[in-house]
């Protein structure tokens, strides 16, 4: 080797020493890497589904401390700390686990305040707060009881959300009692609605039915909440009813629809869609058109349950009575989480999975598009959801795969995920090794082009990539992006 070739050579091996450092594509396999019970999950082009953590007892809400300790939410257990050890590569394992409060009513929410200092979770009964030392990831605190009186039957989870927009209000999202449930139809009982609290200097316990700030009400069960990161827009994502009938006809099996739904704004801009009633247990939203009777509306379009009447029919359903949703998913995806990225230009969607289906449906992560605000796709679409983790057969759920509920970004732009039934949190990364929150821009193009969550039939779509045994499941581009990194890194040498 000449003097300049070895020279060359030392500075290119340099130079991607140092690149490697900052964007190393993902790892084949990682020392630490746990191995799922069942079919490791099909991932879209481009992404690695990696299990970083197993052994829990139905996580549910997972959120990030100060310190990047993740906490997790195990249902009916408490709430327990994960610090995760990384060696590099996106070689994720879990270093120690702590339990931070043994509180076997707590069940799903979980919150931080925006300095860390203090830790929120809830009981189907109430919200919590504990002053909290990322420190020793520990409370420091007694509960303090902020929001109580939410006891309910069936649907008992109360998801929380802490306003970046209006500082010092936690949103709360209380379901219904049942499958049907008349009392949602009073505003007074609080049943099927989503509410925002005042903490700021809070000095008595709030009541659910009577204080806070009504963001919607007629909202069956919508577990997943998050405010769009540039105009502070709330959406929810909502599970729909089971068991539908029409006309005397069981039309359960792709109706009614799963929702997104707009909710307006917390900063005071105004939005008519708040504190709107839309539209449970009385109206639902249309997925399979033509297998709903007499119904003369589309996709998204809202219809009325039952014996058509003279108190509740399609125009009691309609957008002049009741506030539709922004979009509409296959019906019994059960949509537990949305999270959006920094850049606010896609919303992940965990899809729990169904049961009142004969074919299985849901069990998968998607994304969905948005751009200024607001979803890309219409109302109308039935393609807005893209999937990037999902099952290659459904047919072993709910026992044999994945069943995705609650989604967490690190400071590292990499994306955690949730499976209560399999006890197990996974990272979600780019096989490039680049931010999976950058996904989801024109300029970085990295969400699939659609292949639809579902179309008008109902048929659930696969993930694009084939499922492979072991427990990194990944689409295909990462060698290429290294590749194309060695090249770009050679040519800017020469
Ligand atoms: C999970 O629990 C099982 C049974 O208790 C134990 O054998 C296994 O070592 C545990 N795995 C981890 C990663 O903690
Ligand atoms: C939680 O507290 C109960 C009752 O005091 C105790 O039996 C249990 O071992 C504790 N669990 C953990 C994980 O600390
Ligand atoms: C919350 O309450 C505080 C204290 O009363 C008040 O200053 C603040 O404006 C309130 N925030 C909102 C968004 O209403
Ligand atoms: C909240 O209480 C603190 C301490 O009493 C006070 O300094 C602060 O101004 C109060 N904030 C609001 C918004 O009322
Ligand atoms: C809960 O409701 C009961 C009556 O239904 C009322 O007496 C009590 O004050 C309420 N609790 C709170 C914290 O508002
Ligand atoms: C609310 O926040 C959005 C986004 O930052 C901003 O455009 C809007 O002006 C704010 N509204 C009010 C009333 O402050
Ligand atoms: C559907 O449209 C037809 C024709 O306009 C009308 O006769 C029928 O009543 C409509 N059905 C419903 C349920 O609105
Ligand atoms: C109309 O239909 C609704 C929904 O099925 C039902 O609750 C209500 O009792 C019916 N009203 C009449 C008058 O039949
Ligand atoms: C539909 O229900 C509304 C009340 O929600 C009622 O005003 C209207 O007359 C009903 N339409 C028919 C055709 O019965
Ligand atoms: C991305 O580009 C496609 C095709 O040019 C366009 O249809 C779509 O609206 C763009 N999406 C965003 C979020 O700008
Ligand atoms: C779907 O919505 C788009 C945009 O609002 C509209 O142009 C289109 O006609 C609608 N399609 C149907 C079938 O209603
Ligand atoms: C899907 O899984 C079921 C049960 O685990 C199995 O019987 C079936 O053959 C599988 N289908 C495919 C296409 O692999």
């Amino acid at each position: 080797m000449t003097r300049v070739n070895s020279l060359i050579a030392y500075a290119a091996a340099t130079l991607l020493g140092a690149a490697a450092a900052q964007s190393s594509s993902v790892a084949a396999s990682c020392s630490s890497t746990l191995s799922a019970s069942y079919a490791a999950p099909s991932v879209a082009e481009g992404y690695v589904a990696r299990l970083v953590a197993n052994n829990l007892t139905k996580p549910r809400g997972i959120k990030f401390d100060s310190q990047g300790a993740l906490l997790v939410v195990e249902q009916d257990v408490g709430i327990t700390a994960l610090t995760l050890v990384d060696a590099g590569q996106g070689c994720l394992s879990v270093g120690s686990r702590k339990t931070v409060i043994n509180d076997t009513t707590l069940n799903h929410g979980i919150e931080f305040s925006a300095n860390g200092s203090t830790l929120y979770a809830s009981s189907p009964e109430a919200v919590y707060s504990w002053d909290y030392s990322p420190q020793s990831q520990s409370n420091t605190s007694e509960p303090k009881v902020l929001v109580a009186n939410m006891t309910t039957s069936d649907h008992t989870t109360r998801t929380l959300l802490r306003s970046q927009h209006a500082p010092g209000l936690m949103v709360v999202t209380r379901g219904s009692t049942a499958n049907l449930d008349p009392e949602a139809e009073v505003l007074s009982t609080g049943h099927s609605q989503v509410k925002a609290f005042n903490l700021t200097n809070q000095t008595t316990t709030y009541d659910f039915d009577t204080d806070g700030l009504l963001l919607g009400w007629g909202l069956r069960n919508d577990v997943g909440i998050d405010e769009e990161p540039l105009s502070g827009g709330i959406y929810s994502v909502e599970n729909s009813v089971d068991q539908m009938v029409r006309e005397g006809q069981d039309i359960h099996e792709n109706n009614p629809g799963e929702e997104m739904n707009f909710l307006g704004y917390l900063n005071g801009t105004y939005s008519a869609n708040q504190g709107r009633n839309f539209g449970y247990p009385e109206c639902y939203s249309a997925w399979n058109v033509s297998a709903i009777p007499d119904f003369n509306g589309t996709v998204g379009d809202q219809f009325a349950i039952g014996n058509l009447n003279s108190t509740v029919n399609d125009t009691t359903c309609d957008a002049a009575n009741r506030q539709a949703p922004r979009l509409t998913f296959q019906a019994h995806m059960a949509p537990l989480d949305i999270l959006f990225n920094t850049a606010g230009t896609a919303a992940w969607v965990t899809f729990h999975g169904s049961w009142d289906r004969a074919d299985p449906v849901g069990y998968k992560l998607s994304v969905v598009e948005f751009a200024n605000g607001d979803a890309v796709q219409p109302s109308n679409s039935t393609t807005a959801a893209v999937d990037i983790v999902s099952n290659a057969n459904n047919t072993a759920c709910p026992s044999g795969c994945f069943r995705p509920v609650g989604l967490a970004w690190d400071t590292q732009g990499r994306l955690f995920m949730s499976s209560d039934a399999t006890g197990e949190i996974y990272a979600v990364l780019r096989a490039n090794g680049s931010e999976t929150s950058s996904a989801g821009s024109n300029a970085t193009g990295t969400i699939p082009s659609s292949t639809a969550s579902g179309g008008g039939s109902g048929t659930a779509s696969s993930g694009s990539a084939s499922a492979s045994a072991s427990s990194l499941a990944t689409g295909s581009t990462g060698s290429m992006s290294a590749l194309a990194l060695v090249v770009g890194v050679l040519a800017f040498l020469f």
